[in-house]
């Protein structure tokens, strides 16, 4: 299929996502043929840096020979089998590595196929583990009011209220949400010298009123995505846990972003030295090469599913493409490759040439605010730098940014007006100054 004839079936045969698919009469997607490393290259050979790793999966680079090589190999013998009743030695291989590199209060592995069914398995798990055992009443959860924890009725329930879920408000059932701990809008009106994570306090007054209710706390650690990389203190997520334990409430660490070395550890988790009682990961789980979700609990919540059939505590839950052979393989690989190529030791390199980066276009007017965690670095585009006003909806200032840095062949699709980075794991010094380059020029110009 030649690029013409592609860009026509597109038109008349698929729709996007998160995409309003009129504007693809003036701007169609971009033909990807093919992709090696950080890069990825349309029909005629032009490359776009993958700046934001697919979607924040991708690891190791497209293309890395020994993914392939896993991948081939397990295709050979086995692509898919039913996961109750069955199972087989990719999906076994990846528990045991999981729970080898997970905090060690994890010891189960609940598998699935996406972040948002992580999510939501996680929900469900917490909220049978008090039917369970014989606790009434607790049925809601308590989150972060700018977080992002996937499409699914369930997981939009416990994200923020935005411009992409509004609409399905209706369908949420009820969580109650604590204020973000957004430091540069910060919710209590102290700044980064005066905080002592007195927003915590509102988290607590939550629980100290509705404990009873709450099921679990479900929260991304130390860095909000979608909700706008929005990066928090360690000391935050440190006080949750704490309350956590104080109130009796489950914990659900929603790792599909964070997780597989993104901040610098592992895990964000890992920052904090904390261990969650359920533990949702995807993404960079098999390096962006297949879809792939799990979910990881404690003895605590497994023990209270394990009895006999007829008590009925069974976990009712699963996915067609749960353990699928072909992700397990990839994601043992992408595991192996973490030792094998050293490859955390990249994030530190990574994050200080983006933090010089962040440094040298901060004093840009439209830049309100910067911030950096391990391969994730983000820009917060301003009205005015003083006031922190933002920019009207209409403006679109990060959708123009992204079609200037497309011409600059790179991908910066924005969060709003929050730009960002989320780099993958293999990207070279000499790529990191050419990014940073295009990216500085193209900010200049706005
Ligand atoms: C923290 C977090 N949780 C869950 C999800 C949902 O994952 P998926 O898009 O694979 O359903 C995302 C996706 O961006 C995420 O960032």
């Amino acid at each position: 299929m030649d690029k013409n004839e592609l860009a026509d079936s597109d038109r008349r045969y698929i729709w996007h996502p998160y995409t309003q698919m009129k504007d693809c009469e003036n701007a169609p997607p971009i033909p990807i043929a093919r992709a090696k490393g950080v890069k990825l290259y349309d029909p005629d050979g032009n490359f776009y840096y993958d700046t934001i790793s697919s979607w924040w999966c991708n690891v190791h680079g497209h293309g890395h020979p020994a993914m392939i090589k896993a991948i081939k190999e397990q295709l050979d013998s086995l692509e898919h089998v039913l996961f109750a009743g069955f199972t087989h030695a990719p999906a076994v291989e990846l528990a045991e590595r999981l729970i080898g590199i997970t905090p060690p209060d994890l010891t189960k592995v609940f598998f699935s196929d996406n972040g948002s069914t992580a999510v939501e398995t996680a929900l469900k798990m917490a909220f049978q583990y008090w039917k369970n055992t014989g606790i009434k009443g607790r049925e809601k959860f308590l989150s972060l009011d700018m977080a992002y924890h996937g499409d699914t009725a369930g997981a939009m329930s416990v994200s923020g209220v935005n411009l992409f879920n509004s609409m399905f408000k209706p369908l949420f059932f009820p969580a109650y949400k604590a204020p973000t701990p957004y430091c540069y809008r910060c919710p209590v009106s102290k700044d980064r010298d005066t905080c002592s994570i007195d927003c915590l306090t509102r988290a607590e007054d939550i629980l100290k009123r509705h404990s009873k209710e709450i099921a679990a706390i479900i929260i991304e650690p130390l860095l909000l995505g979608a909700g706008g990389m929005i990066v928090y203190p360690a000391a935050y997520l440190k006080g949750i846990r704490e309350l956590s334990r104080k109130y009796d409430v489950l914990l659900i660490a929603d790792e599909v972003a964070t997780g597989f070395g993104r901040t610098g550890s592992m895990f964000a988790c890992e920052h904090a030295g904390i261990q969650p009682d359920l533990m949702c990961v995807s993404k960079g789980i098999t390096s962006g090469y297949l879809p792939l979700g799990a979910t990881l609990a404690t003895d605590r919540i497994y023990d209270a599913f394990y009895a006999d059939h007829a008590e009925l505590k069974t976990f009712y839950h699963g996915h067609t493409y749960t353990a699928n052979p072909l992700a397990c393989s990839a994601a043992v690989a992408s595991i192996d490759l973490f030792k094998k190529e050293d490859t955390l030791s990249n994030a530190a390199r990574i994050n200080t040439r983006m933090r010089s980066f962040l440094r040298d276009i901060s004093d840009l007017p439209i830049v309100g605010d910067t911030r950096d965690i391990g391969v994730v670095g983000a820009i917060e585009l301003v009205r005015d730098k003083r006031t922190k006003e933002p920019f009207s909806m209409e403006q679109r200032t990060g959708f123009e940014v992204y079609r200037r840095a497309l011409e600059n062949n790179l991908i910066l699709r924005p969060l709003g007006d929050v730009i960002y980075f989320f780099l993958p794991l293999c990207v070279t010094d000499p790529e990191l100054e050419d990014i940073f380059g295009r990216a500085e020029k193209v900010l200049r110009s706005i």
